[in-house]
C-alpha cells in the first residue's frame, strides 16, 4: 500500500528532497520532524522515534490491531483480502455487523439532515444546541442530530430506502411491541452519535428537550456492534490529542466532552454515565498511560467512583484527579468561567490519587483518630493494587511525607495487604514479586513467610538484575554501579549457582578489561544463563517523561534512584546473610559444652547482632527487643 497516500490522509506532507515531511501525528511539535520515504515505503519521526510502514502507521494512529489495520486499509482502498476460511456462523455474524454499521450510518445522516434542514430540527434542535453554547464546528465534529417528534418518521424513511424492519430493530432504532405496535425509539430528541475507535457509529444517545421527561438520555440498546462497557464516548474525536498530550481526561457525560472540546481541550472521553470498566481503561491505554479523572462536584458521587481510580492503578496506569465546586460539572463550569479560566483551574487543581484520597477523608480525619486510621488504610489500599513495585515504593514515600508518618509503619500496612491479596489469588503468579525493593518480606506466591535462604536468593537475583540492567550507569561522579557491586559483593558467596556464574564471569571479564553486558551473556551463555539474563533484563513499562515535565508530579523511573535501590539491595542482602549466620550460631550455642568455646560463640553472637541492628537501622526497620 502506498505509504504516501495512506499517511497524507492524516497529516499534510510537504516534499523536501527525496522525502516528505510533516509535524508528527504521534507527538506534539511545532516544526516537522516526521518524515515519509515513499521509495522505501516507510515513515520515521526523528522527534519521538516512531517508525514503520503503512500498516503500522494505521495501527499506531488508530490504536488498531494488525488485522484491524489491514482490514481498514483493504476497505479504504477497495482491496480484497484473502480471509482464512470462515464458518457460516462467522460469515453471518460478519454480515450482521456490516449491516448494522451501514444502517447506523444511515440513521446518523438522517438525524443530521433533520437538524440542518427540517423546520422542527432548525427551530427546536438547533436552538437547543445554541442555548448550550455549541458551535457549528462542534456540531459537525460530533455529528450531532435531531429526531423528529413523530411516531415513525425515521422508520418510514428507512423502509423506503429498503432497510428491513428486523435490522432496524436489531440496531435499536425501531421498537416493536408484542401487540405489533411499531415506533421510532428516538422521538423529539437531540442526537449524540456514539462512535467506535475507527469512527463508525455504533449507537446513539438521545437527550430529551422537555424538562421532566424521563429518561433524560435515552440510549441505544446493546447490539452486535455496541457493547457499552467497551466504548468510550468521544474517543474517536480525542484519540490524536490524547496521544499528543500523553494524557486523557475522563468525564461523565456527553456534554462534558463537547464543552471541553470547545474549551480547546480535545483529549477527553466520557464513560457515559456507567461506571468505568477495565475494557474502557484498556482502550485508553492504547493511546496514553495517563488518565485525569474529572469529578462532578458532589461528594457522594465521588465516593461511588473511587473504584474507578483503583482500576486505573491496577491497570498499571497513572491517575490524577480534579474536583469541581459543588453543583458544577465540567460542562457547566467550563462555560461559567471560560476557556482560560477553566484551563487554569485544571492545572491548579489536579491532585495525585494520594492527596485526593487524603483530602476526601480529611474532613473527618483531622479530629478523629479512628477516621484518620481509615483514611490511611484507604490510601495504602490504593497503593497496594499498583502492579509496579517501584511505583509502589515511590507513592509510599509520598504518603509518609504527606501524613507525616514513619514510612516503615505504612510499609507494614502495605505488606499486610499485599500478602492478603496474594493469599486470595494464590495460583496466579505475580509479575515481578521479588523486586519489591522496599518490601521487608518480599511477596511470593505462597503466603507462608520466607526463610532466610529464600530471602538471600531473592536479593542475589536483585543484585544481578541491577548489575545487568544498569551496571554502566553512574551512581556517583566517576563511579559506576558495577564498581560498587563488584566491591560490595566481593566477600559474598552467591548461593544460587546461576547468579554466582554470572557474577564470576562479569568480574573475570572486567578484570581482563572487557566491557560486558547482558548481550554478552545472551550470546555466550549456556541456555540456562541465557534464559535467566533475558528474564532479568526484560523491561517493565516506562513512565512517560511528559507526566513528569508537565504535571510536576514525580513518577520516577527506577533509574532515577538507582543509588537508593542498589544500596537497599546490598544492605538487605547483607542483613539476610547476617541473620542466617545468627541462626546458625544459635544452633551451635545449643550444642556447645566447652565453656571457652561458648564464650567465643557468645561474642560472635553479640557482634552479629550489632551488625544486624546497624543494617536494620539503615533500612528503617525496628527490631523488637
Ligand atoms: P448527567 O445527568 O450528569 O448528564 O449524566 P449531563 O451530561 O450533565 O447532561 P445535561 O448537561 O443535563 O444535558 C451524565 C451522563 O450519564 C448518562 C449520559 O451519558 C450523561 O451524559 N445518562 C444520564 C444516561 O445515559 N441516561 C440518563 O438518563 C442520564
Ligand atoms: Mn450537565
Amino acid at each position: 500500500m502506498d505509504i504516501e497516500e495512506v499517511v497524507s490522509d492524516f497529516v499534510s506532507l510537504k516534499r523536501k528532497g527525496q522525502n516528505l515531511w510533516a509535524c508528527c501525528p504521534f507527538h506534539d511539535e511545532k516544526t516537522p520532524s516526521f518524515s515519509v520515504a515513499p521509495h522505501k515505503g516507510i515513515y520515521k519521526c526523528f522527534g519521538c522515534g516512531k517508525a514503520g510502514d503503512s500498516i503500522s502507521f494505521i495501527q499506531e494512529h488508530d490504536g488498531l490491531s494488525y488485522m484491524e489495520a489491514i482490514k481498514w486499509l483493504a476497505g479504504k482502498y477497495g482491496i480484497e483480502i484473502e480471509e482464512t476460511e470462515r464458518t457460516d456462523e462467522q460469515i453471518e455474524q460478519q454480515n450482521e455487523r456490516e449491516s448494522l454499521y451501514i444502517v447506523m450510518g444511515f440513521a446518523r445522516d438522517y438525524y443530521q439532515r433533520m437538524l440542518e434542514e427540517h423546520d422542527q430540527g432548525r427551530s427546536i434542535g438547533q436552538s437547543y444546541f445554541r442555548e448550550r453554547g455549541f458551535t457549528e464546528k462542534t456540531i459537525k465534529a460530533f455529528e450531532l442530530g435531531y429526531s423528529l417528534d413523530s411516531w415513525d418518521a425515521f422508520t418510514k424513511e428507512a423502509v423506503s430506502k429498503a432497510y428491513n424492519e428486523d435490522l432496524l430493530e436489531k440496531a435499536g432504532l425501531l421498537v416493536r411491541k408484542d401487540g405489533g405496535r411499531k415506533y421510532d425509539r428516538f422521538r423529539g430528541r437531540v442526537i449524540f452519535p456514539i462512535h467506535n475507535v475507527s469512527g463508525k457509529v455504533v449507537a446513539f444517545g438521545a437527550r430529551t428537550l422537555k424538562k421532566d421527561d424521563k429518561p433524560k438520555y435515552l440510549n441505544s440498546p446493546e447490539s452486535e456492534v455496541y457493547h457499552k462497557s467497551k466504548v468510550l464516548y468521544g474517543l474517536y474525536q480525542a484519540r490524536q490529542a490524547i496521544r499528543q498530550h500523553d494524557n486523557c481526561y475522563l468525564v461523565e457525560g456527553y456534554t462534558d466532552v463537547i464543552s471541553l472540546h470547545q474549551s480547546d481541550i480535545e483529549n477527553v472521553v466520557a464513560s457515559s454515565g456507567t461506571s468505568l470498566t477495565t475494557d474502557q481503561i484498556r482502550l485508553i491505554s492504547r493511546f496514553s498511560q495517563n488518565i485525569t479523572v474529572l469529578f462532578d462536584g458532589d461528594t457522594a458521587g465521588v465516593r461511588a467512583s473511587l473504584r474507578g481510580i483503583d482500576m486505573i492503578l491496577e491497570a498499571g496506569m497513572n491517575v490524577r484527579v480534579v474536583m469541581f465546586p459543588e453543583g458544577e460539572d465540567p460542562d457547566s463550569y467550563s462555560r461559567r468561567i471560560g476557556t482560560a479560566g477553566f484551563n487554569k483551574y485544571l492545572a491548579d487543581h489536579q491532585q495525585d490519587f494520594i492527596t485526593f484520597k487524603l483530602n476526601l477523608f480529611a474532613e473527618d480525619a483531622s479530629r478523629d483518630p479512628v477516621k484518620k486510621a481509615e483514611s490511611i488504610k484507604e490510601v495504602i489500599s490504593s497503593i497496594s493494587v499498583i502492579p509496579d513495585p517501584v511505583k509502589r515504593a515511590v507513592y509510599l514515600k509520598e504518603s509518609a511525607t504527606l501524613l507525616d508518618m514513619d514510612e516503615s509503619v505504612l510499609l507494614a500496612e502495605l505488606n499486610k495487604l499485599l500478602i492478603e491479596k496474594r493469599r486470595t489469588r494464590s495460583k496466579t503468579p505475580l509479575s515481578e514479586p521479588e523486586t519489591d525493593i522496599l518490601s521487608e518480606t518480599p511477596p511470593t506466591e505462597e503466603s507462608r513467610p520466607l526463610d532466610q535462604d529464600q530471602l538471600i536468593a531473592i536479593q542475589e537475583r536483585e543484585s544481578i538484575r541491577l548489575l545487568l540492567n544498569y551496571g554502566y550507569q553512574p551512581v556517583e561522579e566517576n563511579y559506576k554501579l558495577y564498581q560498587y557491586l563488584l566491591e560490595e559483593l566481593n566477600e559474598v558467596d552467591f548461593t544460587d549457582p546461576l547468579y554466582r556464574e554470572i557474577f564470576d564471569v562479569f568480574r573475570k571479564e572486567h578484570d581482563r578489561g572487557n566491557t560486558i553486558d547482558s548481550q554478552y551473556f545472551i550470546q555466550n551463555g549456556s541456555d540456562e544463563i541465557k534464559q535467566a539474563v533475558i528474564d532479568l533484563t526484560s523491561v517493565r513499562r516506562e513512565v512517560s517523561p511528559v507526566w513528569n515535565d508537565k504535571y510536576k508530579i514525580h513518577v520516577p523511573h527506577e533509574q532515577d534512584f538507582l543509588d537508593h535501590t542498589v544500596y537497599q539491595n546490598i544492605t538487605r542482602l547483607k542483613r539476610n546473610i547476617i541473620q542466617k549466620l545468627i541462626d546458625e550460631n544459635k544452633e551451635n550455642l545449643k550444642n556447645v559444652t566447652d565453656p571457652l568455646e561458648m564464650d567465643r560463640l557468645f561474642d560472635v553472637q553479640k557482634q552479629l547482632k550489632a551488625s544486624e541492628m546497624e543494617l536494620s537501622k539503615i533500612l528503617g526497620i525496628v527490631i523488637p527487643g
